[in-house]
Parts: structure tokens; sequence; C-alpha cells
């Protein structure tokens, strides 16, 4: 009785040189189309999609990134978390939002709803701003001043986690953003105001 084995060890028999089949052919035409649906997905979603940061890009001395930090930070103070200051700006402000191995400064307390502009740089080394638990993520690079426009859609008492390797503390650099329904949100009544 003769078996058909096929161990692998024979080349396996060749057909390839007859017409493809029309289901076949189908197929390939199917994935091909597919294909360039997906490629022209690239440049439309980056025109037409909502996930696109709004960046504004400068070059900035890290110094001087801190010291606008700490002028806002006292400038708009409500309180303080185990000695790190909460911030409550008014909407529409330019807020700052300072990295450094291993801590994120200020607390920012926002209103829901509000648009903010957010500046963040890092003092020492490249850090990820990831704000838990919703999935947004940006670079925070030392020299550059990252600009979004951001509007709060959720009120809760969010963490900044650095998702950057930044060194051993890396695990440590928790920040916090507090968001508040406008109605009830605080905000600093004047310079230098305290709760
Ligand atoms: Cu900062 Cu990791």
């Amino acid at each position: 009785m003769h078996i058909d084995i096929h161990t692998g060890l024979d080349s396996p028999k060749g057909n390839w040189w007859l017409p493809a089949h029309r289901a076949e052919k189908t197929w390939v035409v199917i994935a091909f189309a597919w294909c360039m649906v997906l490629f022209a997905m690239m440049p439309l979603w980056h025109w037409k999609g909502g996930q696109n940061p709004s960046g504004i890009r400068r070059r900035v001395e890290p110094a001087a990134f801190y010291k606008r930090t700490l002028e806002f930070t006292n400038q708009y103070k409500v309180g303080d978390d185990r000695g790190m200051p909460i911030v409550a700006p008014p909407p529409g402000a330019d807020i700052y939002l300072t990295a450094m191995s291993f801590q994120w400064t200020p607390i920012l307390k926002l209103q829901k709803g509000k648009e903010y502009i957010l500046h963040l740089s890092s003092l020492d080394v490249n850090h990820g701003f990831s704000l838990y638990p919703i999935n947004i993520n940006f670079q925070v690079v030392p020299g550059y001043d990252y600009g979004l426009r951001v509007t709060p859609n959720a009120s809760g008492d969010f963490r900044i986690i650095c998702n950057e390797f930044c060194g051993i503390g890396h695990h440590t650099m928790v920040g916090r953003v507090i968001v508040e329904d406008s109605a009830t949100a605080p905000v600093a009544a004047a310079p230098g105001g305290v709760q």
C-alpha cells in the first residue's frame, strides 16, 4: 500500500505557475484595497482626527521655565498637599507643569469644560506625561516648552504618571490633577490669594 506522506524534507508539489483561482484574485484585490484605505487614513487622520495635540512648541531655558512655574504657583495657589502646592488658575489661563526627577509640580486644580493652555517642560531629563487612568501621553523634554490647549471633559482626582524611564526614582514620580465641576470650583481671587 502506498501512503502519501509529506515529511517536509521533499519540496511540496509545485503549482505556482498555474493561474490563480478566482477567489484568490478577489482576496488579493480586497487586501490591496484595504491597504490603500489604511494608507489614506494616516494623512486623513492627521488632518481630521480628534487626537492631535494643539502643539505650541518653543525653546525655553529650564531655569526660566521653572521660574515661570513658581510665579504661576504663587499667583494661583489655593492650598497644599503635604507640601506640594495646589494651584487653581482661572479658565483660559496659561498653566505650568514642571517635571523633574522625581516629581511633577505643582498640583493643578482645573474646572471641567474650561480651556487652559498647559505648558509642559522638564528641568533635567526626558520624562513622560501620562494621565491616569485616562490614556493621554506626552513627552516632556528639557529645553522645550510644550503648550497644549486642554479642556478637561471629566471631573475627578487624576494622577500623572511618568512613563519615560528617568532614573532610580522613576516609579515614584506621580503627580496630581484635580478636575472639578465648574459650579463648585473655587478659584484664587487675586494674585497670591490663599484659601
Ligand atoms: Cu520621570 Cu520617569
